[in-house]
């Protein structure tokens, strides 16, 4: 079993190499104390108050801010709107995820997205049940016979979300995203056209860009 440190580290480098062109990816171990790394104001816009969530996004909002200094953005808040999508600073665009152990953040400037998406998974497989609400004909996978490949559509299409919602403001289902992991693309039922960057290893991590002209 891959170590937190080791993890963290490998996920850092794979990452560093696949996040879309223009943006930065970060991870950050999910520490005990990582809910003291929220703001004043972001604490106070979180709904949660339950201690593993708070930590969660804490430590997702460290990542991002990593991304953003080196972007010599303004250090605001990344608050949330009522929907729960993170706010970025002008001419920013991002998006975070979390599991137990890791926070992913992504960020770039608006002239390089629209909007960004990053979701985590488990390298496992998807209960089969799930599996069925999830992979819908249109979806194409790259190796059916994967045992993966149910939760790498599931990951990506979570990814699509979080970078479309933004846009739109209604919330997808399943069948409203079509992904296909070969062309690394995927198409909502809003019209929008997200480019795919998925990863599998130590985690499946998904990252979706809309382009600043929508697609
Ligand atoms: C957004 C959603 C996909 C997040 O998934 P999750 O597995 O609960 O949580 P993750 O760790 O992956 O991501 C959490 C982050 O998502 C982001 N997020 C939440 N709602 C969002 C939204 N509407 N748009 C964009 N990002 C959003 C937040 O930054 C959150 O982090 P924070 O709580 O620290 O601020 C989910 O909660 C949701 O709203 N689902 C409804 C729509 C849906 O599931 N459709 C079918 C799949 S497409």
């Amino acid at each position: 079993m891959t170590a937190p440190d080791d993890l963290v580290a490998d996920l850092q480098a794979i990452l560093d190499r696949s996040a879309p062109p223009g943006t930065g990816a970060a991870c950050r171990r999910i520490d005990r104390d990582d809910a003291a790394m929220l703001l004043d104001a972001e604490a106070a816009v979180l709904t949660t108050a339950v201690p593993a969530a708070r930590r969660a996004s804490g430590a997702a909002r460290t990542a991002a801010r990593r991304l953003l200094a080196r972007f010599a953005a303004a250090e605001d808040p990344i608050l949330r709107t009522p929907a729960g999508a993170p706010v970025w600073p002008t001419g920013f665009v991002g998006s975070l995820a979390h599991d137990d152990t890791v926070a992913i953040a992504v960020v770039g400037r608006s002239e390089v997205a629209a909007g960004l998406g990053v979701d985590v998974e488990p390298a496992e497989p998807l209960p089969a049940d799930v599996a069925d609400l999830v992979v819908l004909p249109g979806d194409v996978v790259a190796d059916p016979t994967d045992p993966l490949s149910s939760r790498l559509v599931f990951v990506a299409k979570e990814a699509v979300y979080k970078a479309v919602h933004p846009l739109c403001g209604l919330v997808l289902d399943w069948p409203d995203i079509t992904v296909d992991l070969v062309a690394g693309r995927a198409v909502t039922a809003t019209g929008h056209v997200a480019e795919l960057f998925v990863t599998r290893a130590p985690r499946l991590v998904a990252m979706a860009r809309v382009a600043p002209n929508g697609g």
